[in-house]
This record gives structure tokens, sequence and C-alpha cells, in this order.
């Protein structure tokens, strides 16, 4: 194998996300950019169609390897569970000790702890990076979320600083944690995405239905919020889809699109996570299994008979309702995030991870999906204080939180009131009251579980773990902890 090779990194699979990204490195200064696909058609396409970016193309991974310079960095964008799989076995049968196999696809992060495991037994480094951005992220800059080794970063770090975006003046990519930790933290992104999109299609049908107005109307208002705290990319472009007519009928594009919506499994990854880790995501949950309800039309049709509530909802002052609903959106977004930040601690306790909670807010700052303003506050959170417990009690939050909660309840009662779904929403404000309890039913469940299972409880009153002899004489034993 020739050690010659000019390329100082590769990408194997160059389907719509591989080959956005090889056209990214390729217009960075100082890169030069090897390039293979399964079947070569698309290689040669994209080396034919794109002249300007110097690509080395290669036919057999021999010659893929052939082409890159040492340490070999390659960076596999290709269908996510077997074909990478596939891929890196097929470049450890070429590479070296040393060089490093990045695994930029959607993989589920315990797959990820899996193959570094088994990679690096090899002496070959294998890294985990989140990639969010979709096709326009990784040709003009993604937020990139790699894991893997500390040796590794210090190959790939500057290559993943050329291509990943800015936000004010900081490339979007650190690294984030060893092994799985960058495609942890990819799936908890995506997780918040989906609250984030679920809350703010809430508050779209809230408006809509409250208010009368049409979608392009209440685009507009969108468009406004977009220039105060909700400033985010997907306000922004939710206020473009409200806007767009439909060529055919004339219509608004939404009212014209199936309303069952699809998922490509992250979200319920983000909540199965969680719920091994006993961290409570209701916000991510309830915006996952809304996608579900939405998607079985066949109960949606049995139960169209159900009765709703008797009155028609009509809201007396518009304006002040769409700020309602505007407050509300901003507290359950507090929340949703908080307790993604929660979810991405936990799993960093659990999986010894040195995750720096506010590096994570940063480099979502833009490139990806929820790329938002509203980061920078997260960041300074963590800043001020590192070890914060929930992000919600940092003071910029609690505040938000403060100013926002009487708005938060209007909403939530109308909504009940007027049966319309907020699931979003409702659980969002009972996570809220839940964490701020001073005491919850909790104490009841402990008492009900130590009635039927001998669980056990402690008290409020002194140390040990107790026992009632409930179906003895009543009277309260010492016991063993049982949980
Ligand atoms: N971050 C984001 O926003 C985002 C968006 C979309 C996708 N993704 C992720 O990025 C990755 C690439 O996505 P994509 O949409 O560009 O492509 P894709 O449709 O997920 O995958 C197609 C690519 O995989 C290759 N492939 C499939 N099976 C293979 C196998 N057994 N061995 C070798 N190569 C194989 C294909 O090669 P052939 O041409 O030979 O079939 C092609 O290059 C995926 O993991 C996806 O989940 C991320």
């Amino acid at each position: 194998m020739s050690s010659a090779g000019t390329a100082n990194i590769g990408v194997v699979g160059l389907a719509v996300m591989g080959s956005n990204l090889a056209r990214n490195l390729a217009s960075r200064e100082g890169n030069t950019v090897a390039v293979f696909n399964r079947s070569y058609e698309k290689t040669e396409t994209l080396v034919t169609e794109h002249p300007e970016a110097g690509f080395i193309p290669a036919k057999t991974y021999e010659e893929f390897a052939a082409s890159l310079q040492k340490p070999r960095t390659a960076i596999i964008m290709v269908k996510a569970g077997r074909p990478t799989d596939a891929v890196i076995e097929s470049l450890m049968e070429v590479f070296e000790p040393g060089d490093i196999i990045v695994d930029g696809g959607n993989a589920y992060f315990p797959d990820t702890i899996r193959r570094e495991k088994a990679v690096r037994e090899t002496g070959i480094n294998f890294v985990g990076a989140g990639i969010s951005g979709g096709e326009e992220g990784a040709l003009l800059g993604p937020s990139i979320m790699p894991g893997g080794s500390d040796e590794s970063w210090v190959t790939l770090g500057p290559i993943l600083k050329s291509i990943a975006a800015v936000a004010e003046g900081e490339p979007c990519v650190t690294h984030v944690g060893h092994d799985g930790a960058g495609h942890f933290v990819k799936m908890v992104h995506n997780g918040i995405e989906y609250a984030d999109m679920q809350l703010i299609a809430e508050a779209y049908d809230l408006i809509r239905r409250g208010t009368g107005k049409s979608p392009a109307e209440i685009a507009e208002i969108f468009a406004e919020w977009n220039r105060g705290e909700l400033e985010s990319y997907l306000i922004e472009i939710t206020a473009e889809v409200l806007r767009q007519i439909d060529a055919e009928t004339g219509k608004p594009l939404v009212d014209v699109i199936v309303d069952q919506a699809g998922a490509k499994g992250t979200g319920a990854w983000t909540v199965q996570t969680a719920l091994s880790l006993g961290v409570p995501v209701s916000g991510i949950a309830e915006a996952t299994f809304a996608r579900s309800l939405s998607s079985h039309p066949e109960q949606r049709a049995a139960a169209a008979s159900l009765p709703g509530p008797d009155e028609a909802f009509t809201v007396a002052d518009q304006d002040a309702f769409i700020e309602d609903v505007r407050q509300a959106l901003y507290a359950s977004k507090i929340v949703a995030y908080s307790q993604g930040f929660d979810e991405i601690r936990a799993g960093a306790a659990e999986y010894n991870w040195q995750i720096d909670l506010g590096a994570v807010s940063k480099i979502w700052r833009a490139g990806c999906i929820i790329r938002a303003q509203f980061l920078n506050r997260i960041a300074d959170a963590y800043a001020a204080e590192p070890e914060l417990p929930a992000l919600l009690t940092a003071p910029y939050f609690a505040d938000a939180l403060s100013r926002g909660q009487a708005a938060w309840r209007r909403v939530v009662i109308a909504a009940a009131q007027a049966g319309i779904p907020a699931p979003a929403f409702s659980s969002s404000l009972s996570y809220y009251d839940g964490i701020r309890a001073d005491r919850l039913p909790a104490a009841l469940v402990q008492g009900q579980r130590d009635f039927f299972g001998a669980h056990t409880y402690k008290r409020i009153d002194k140390e040990g773990t107790f026992h009632t002899l409930w179906s003895g004489d009543r009277s309260e034993i010492e016991a063993e902890d049982t949980h």
C-alpha cells in the first residue's frame, strides 16, 4: 500500500449528505478530499459535476486508502445500521493503526459505543460524529457533535472546524466526549427538535382555531415572533410553510398536506433512553406520541364521533390571546430544553462522559435545526453555574417562567375547555408545577407500593427504611430498603 496519498480527508458514501459534505470539505482552504461510494456511478457523477472541488476519486477501498495522507481520516456518510458496519469492516481491512474512521451518519449511540470498542482494539480510531443541518447544512456548514478519543480529535478537530457552521465567530463543533457521546448528544438534539416543532404546531393550532385567522395571517405572527425572544430557525420556517399556497388548488399548502406526521426514530430513541435513565423528558415524549397519534387514521376515524365541548371556542381579545400563546410557547420551550439538557447530564453520568453542557448549547447556535439565539442564554446559565441542577432554575429562565406562567396557565385552560389537544403545552406546565412542588403525591404512591408489594418507604422525620404490616396489625417496622 502506498503511503504517498495526497488527500487529508476522505468521504465514503456519496448520496446527498456525503456529496454535500465532500463539497464543503473541498471548498475549505488546505483540504484535498478523496471520495468513494459503493457503486461507482455516484462517485463519477460527483467528480464530473464538481471539477472545481479537485476530488480524488477511488474505485476500491484499497485505492481510497492509498489516496489518503497518514493518519488516514475518512468520514462515512451511508445509511445507518448494517451499511455502516459493512463500510467500517471494509475500511478496517485497508486502514492502519493510528488512522481515523468517522461515522457521520445518524447512528444509535449504543451502536457507536460498540463500534468504537471493536475498532479501537485494532489500533484504529473510531469517532461517532452527529451531524445536524440536513443537506444544506452539510454543504454550507453543519453543527457537528463528535465523540471518540482525544487522539483522533487532534487530527479531526481542525478539519471539522473548517467545515462547521459559525456562530458569532465560533465554529459549531466541539469534542463532545468519548465513544458514543457525540451521537448521544445528536440524538437528544433531535428529541428537542421534536418538542420544539410540536410546541410551535400547538401554538399555530390554538391561534387558528381561537381567532379564525388564516395561515398567511398566522405566518405574519410567527414572523413577528421571530424578531423577539423566540427567534429561531424553526419559527422562521414555520412562517414560510404557513405562507405557502398550493399551486394546484390555490389553498394554503398546510391545508392540503395530510395531517399525519412521520418520524425517523431519533425522537423515540431519545424517549427510550430517557426512560432507562429515569429522566422525565415529558415534552419530547408528548411530541413523539403526538406524531404517533396523528399517524393512526383508522383510530382517528373511529374516534371522530366522540363528543367534544358543547360551546364553540371563541376568543374575546384576540391580541391578548395571541400574546398568551407566545408566552406559553416560550415557557414550554424552556421546559423542553431543560429536560433535554437533563438527559445529556444523566447520559454523561451513566456512560462516564465529560460533557460541557454550555459548549453543547453553543454548537447548536448555528448549522442545526434547533439553532436559535436562545441557546446563548443556556450557555450563559452553564457558564455561571456548571453544575446547575436543572436549567429552568437558572435566574434568566426562572424569571422568564415566572413572567410567563399566568399566560401559560390561561392557554392550557383554554385548550382544555375548547377541546383542542395541546399535549406538549400542558405536559410542560405539569412538569413545571411538579418540579417546583413542595410536596408531591409520590408519598401516596410509596404508601400504595408498600401496601401491595412491601416495597418500603422512608419517613420525613427520621432516618431508616420502613414497612407497615398492612395485612397484620398495621404497626410499622424497620425494614430493608428494597426501593
Ligand atoms: N444530519 C442530517 O440532517 C441528516 C440528513 C439526512 C441524512 N442523515 C444521515 O446521513 C447519512 C447519509 O444520508 P443520505 O441521505 O445522504 O444517504 P442514505 O440514503 O441514508 O444512504 C445512501 C448511501 O449509503 C450507501 N450504502 C447503502 N448501503 C450500503 C452498504 N451496504 N455498503 C456501502 N454503502 C452503502 C449508498 O451507496 P450506493 O450509492 O452504492 O447505494 C449511498 O451512498 C445517514 O446515516 C443519514 O441518517 C443526516
